[in-house]
């Protein structure tokens, strides 16, 4: 069975998209087998991950919906470190109109993961910063949710937002869904606002609710253009070390197996 992680923020540019690629490049690279999930409309995930976002092919959307598989829509990375189930930019309202038209229209994804179960290790979720309704569905298929942040007070508000919905969806439709760390992107040490928000943050949710944090690394912003995660890019970098860390802290936190190699 493979753990199913979901990254989560409605904030945008919070980084949830660098963190899932260079988790799952870190862990592809540890022998784990991993599938990433992009249900982000920018398809930004699918970019960075060879996907040719421009063409037409079968999308997770297509799979949501019901009309192909989601093997069908699986697209296998070039780099080999983990696959994709893609997102297409030609995302439309009339999707969610279908999505919402369905019984269940949060359990979709659910559903479309039951077929990947036992192919790989750990399941990590990509999520949109808008588009409400992807997100239940990212939250309602996980057991797991971690959140990037940005260390600004606005964030702060945004974590107990989405504390709330994390309680509503424990009670409503997922009682096996845990938020198990906050992640800090792009901390300025030197930053006395970064510090204090960092403060507040251990206060309410405890120190050992943290993650090692992600530093500012022009490398992070880099690899997508190359369609690589950071440890192929750039192994030497301090973005790779922090992913690294990362990758050694989700691991302490969710039961990830290793399976049989593919
Ligand atoms: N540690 C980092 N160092 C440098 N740049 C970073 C770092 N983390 C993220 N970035 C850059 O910040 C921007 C936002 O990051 P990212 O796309 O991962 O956030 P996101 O939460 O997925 O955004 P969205 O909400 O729009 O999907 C990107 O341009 C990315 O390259
Ligand atoms: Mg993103």
């Amino acid at each position: 069975m493979s753990a199913v992680i979901t990254f989560a923020n409605k904030k945008g540019g919070s980084g949830k998209t660098s963190t899932v690629v260079n988790v799952a490049g870190v862990l592809g690279s540890r022998g784990y087998r991993v599938l990433t999930i992009d249900l982000d409309p920018q398809a930004h995930l699918s970019f960075w991950s060879g996907v040719n976002t421009y063409d037409s092919y079968l999308s997770i959307y297509d799979a949501l919906l019901g009309k192909c598989s989601g093997k069908d829509a699986l697209f296998r990375s070039e780099h080999g470190l983990y696959d994709v189930l893609p997102a297409s930019t030609a995302f439309s309202s009339t999707f969610i109109k279908h999505l919402l038209d369905k019984p269940n229209p949060e359990g979709q994804l659910k559903k479309v993961l039951l077929d990947f179960r036992n192919d790989y290790d750990c399941i990590l979720i990509d999520t949109p910063p808008t588009v409400a309704a992807l997100t239940l569905n990212a939250l309602a298929a996980a057991e797991s949710v971690f959140i990037p942040i940005l260390l600004n007070f606005l964030a702060i508000e945004g974590l107990a937002q989405l504390t709330q919905t994390i309680y509503r969806i424990n009670a409503a439709f997922n009682p096996d869904l845990r938020m198990c760390g906050i992640i800090p992107n792009q901390y300025d040490i030197r930053s006395n606002h970064s510090k204090r928000v960092m403060k507040e943050i251990y206060e309410n949710f405890g120190e050992n609710m943290i993650s090692p944090r992600i530093r500012n690394d022009i490398k992070v912003a880099e690899a997508p253009e190359f369609r690589i995660p950071i440890n192929l890019f750039a192994p030497h970098s301090r973005g790779c070390m922090d992913f690294n860390l990362l990758a050694d802290f989700i691991l302490d936190r969710v039961k990830i197996g290793k399976g049989a190699s593919k």
